[in-house]
């Protein structure tokens, strides 16, 4: 089988994705390793049938393609990625750029992030600012990960990783981010989320909301000045409530993603 070959049976195949050639043109250069311009100059070339056959199966059965390339593209970078961690998503790249902002105004410098996951938010904030961050995650596969890309990007010295819940390990720090697992589990998801992504990435008890609620409870607890969190769409209202039921003083502004949902909260208590 040429390249020419391959494009065009693998196409058919994914016909009923909505980019197939696109796709099979990806899935084909992180087979040979290229770019794929290459593709096109060189269709008389033969690949290996059966490992590209393998990669096109695995895409067929709905499995990301950032889990089959493990690479994923986040802010102005790429990270390593594989099924161990969530796959970073675009509308996180929004409480990353109001974090920057929060960090350049207020001169923060002590940042914690409540589960890294694959490092994408503390490795887009590291990278802009001079900053500290410590961060938690209850996942060992993601850790491994947040730390390979930590390294690839040469940042060990602004961010460390704990195997723990919450802040358990961490000290209290100036910001507070974090995109907890925010999902109701009654809630079912698309196959290429449900069946590959990690499930405590997903899900949080009490309709999604009990990690949040316990954010929010760190967050009066410790007098912490600054978080911003990400949360679900359907979420704002008792968000809100629950803020005033614990008397956490400050103002809680809501923000929308990029499709008019609401996505998140800035929190700035008074003393800030
Ligand atoms: C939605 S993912 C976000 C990952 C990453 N920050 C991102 O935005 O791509 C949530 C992460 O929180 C972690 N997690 C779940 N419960 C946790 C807890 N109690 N303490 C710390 N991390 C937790 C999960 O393992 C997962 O890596």
């Amino acid at each position: 089988m040429n390249i020419q070959e391959a494009i065009n049976w693998a196409t058919k195949e994914l016909k009923a994705f909505e980019r197939p050639r696109l796709e099979v043109e990806i899935l084909l250069s992180h087979l040979l390793d290229c770019k794929r311009e290459f593709l096109i100059l060189n269709d008389n070339l033969e690949i290996d049938e059966i490992k590209f056959k393998e990669l096109i199966n695995r895409r067929k059965n709905h499995e990301p393609i950032e889990y089959i390339t493990n690479k994923v593209s986040f802010w102005d970078f790429e990270l390593f990625i594989d099924k161990g961690a969530l796959i970073p998503r675009p509308e996180s790249e929004i409480l990353v750029e109001k974090a920057i902002k929060l960090i350049k105004k207020h001169n923060i410098k002590n940042i914690a992030e409540i589960g890294i996951g694959s490092g994408a938010l503390s490795i887009a904030i590291a990278k802009k600012c001079n900053v500290f961050i410590e961060a938690s995650d209850i996942s060992k596969s993601a850790i491994k990960i947040a730390n390979k890309n930590i390294k690839a990007f040469h940042l060990e010295d602004k961010i460390s990783v704990y195997n723990c819940s919450m802040l358990d390990c961490l000290n209290t720090p100036e910001l507070l981010i974090s995109n907890p697992p925010y999902i109701d589990p009654d809630v079912k998801l698309e196959a290429n989320v449900a069946n590959f992504e990690p499930h405590t990435a997903l899900f949080a008890p009490n309709k999604g909301l009990e990690i949040l609620f316990n954010i929010l409870g760190l967050i009066k607890l410790k007098n912490i000045p600054f978080a911003i969190c990400e949360m679900g769409y359907n979420q704002k209202e008792q968000i809100a409530k629950y803020a005033k039921e614990i008397g956490l003083s400050g103002n809680l502004e809501f923000y929308k993603d990029l499709a008019g949902l609401d996505r998140g909260f800035v929190f700035k208590s008074n003393i800030s």
